[in-house]
C-alpha cells in the first residue's frame, strides 16, 4: 500500500507529466505553423512520450492501491521567438521535471518505499537522456544560427524520430 504522502506526490507528478504533454503538443503545433515539419514531428513524439510517463505513474499508483487525483492542467504558451527559444524553454522545463523526480526519490528514501524507489530509477535515467537530447539540439541550433540551409538540414534529421524512439 502506498503512503498518503507518496500518493499525493505521484498525483502531482502525473499533472506535471500531462502539462509536459500539453507543452510539447503546443510546441509541435508552433513548428507546424512555421513549416518546420521535422521539428514538429520530434515534438509530437515527445508529446506522446509524456503521456506515457503520466501513465507509468498511474500504473504504479493503481498497482499499489493508490487513488488517482487529476488536477487541472495549466495552459501552456503557444508562441515562441524561434526554434532555439523553443528548445531553451524545453531544457528549462525538463530541468524542473528532473528536480521534481529527485524530490520523489527523496520521499521514497525517507519512507523506505522500495517499490517507488525502483520505479523512479527509470525516470532518473530518462531525465538524463531528455536533458542530453535538448542540449544537443540547442548546440546544433546555435551552430546553424540564422542559416536557413542549416535549419532545413536539422529539420530533416528531426523528421526521422519515430514513435518508438526514446
Ligand atoms: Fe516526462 Fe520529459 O519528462
Amino acid at each position: 500500500m502506498i503512503s498518503e504522502t507518496m500518493e499525493n506526490a505521484v498525483n502531482e507528478q502525473i499533472n506535471k507529466e500531462m502539462y509536459s504533454a500539453y507543452l510539447y503538443l503546443s510546441m509541435s503545433s508552433y513548428f507546424e505553423s512555421i513549416n518546420l515539419k521535422g521539428f514538429a514531428n520530434w515534438m509530437y513524439v515527445q508529446y506522446q512520450e509524456e503521456v506515457e510517463h503520466a501513465m507509468k505513474f498511474y500504473e504504479h499508483l493503481k498497482n499499489r492501491g493508490g487513488k488517482l487525483k487529476l488536477f487541472a492542467i495549466n495552459e501552456p504558451p503557444s508562441e515562441w521567438k524561434s526554434p532555439l527559444d523553443v528548445f531553451q524553454a524545453t531544457l528549462k522545463h525538463e530541468q524542473f521535471i528532473t528536480k521534481s523526480i529527485n524530490e520523489l526519490v527523496d520521499i521514497a528514501e525517507s519512507e523506505k518505499d522500495r517499490a517507488a524507489y525502483n520505479m523512479l530509477q527509470w525516470f532518473i535515467d530518462e531525465q538524463v537522456e531528455e536533458e542530453a537530447n535538448d542540449e544537443e539540439i540547442i548546440a546544433q541550433l546555435e551552430m546553424v544560427e540564422e542559416s536557413r540551409n542549416g535549419l532545413l538540414m536539422l529539420d530533416r534529421e528531426l523528421a526521422k524520430r519515430g514513435a518508438a524512439a526514446d
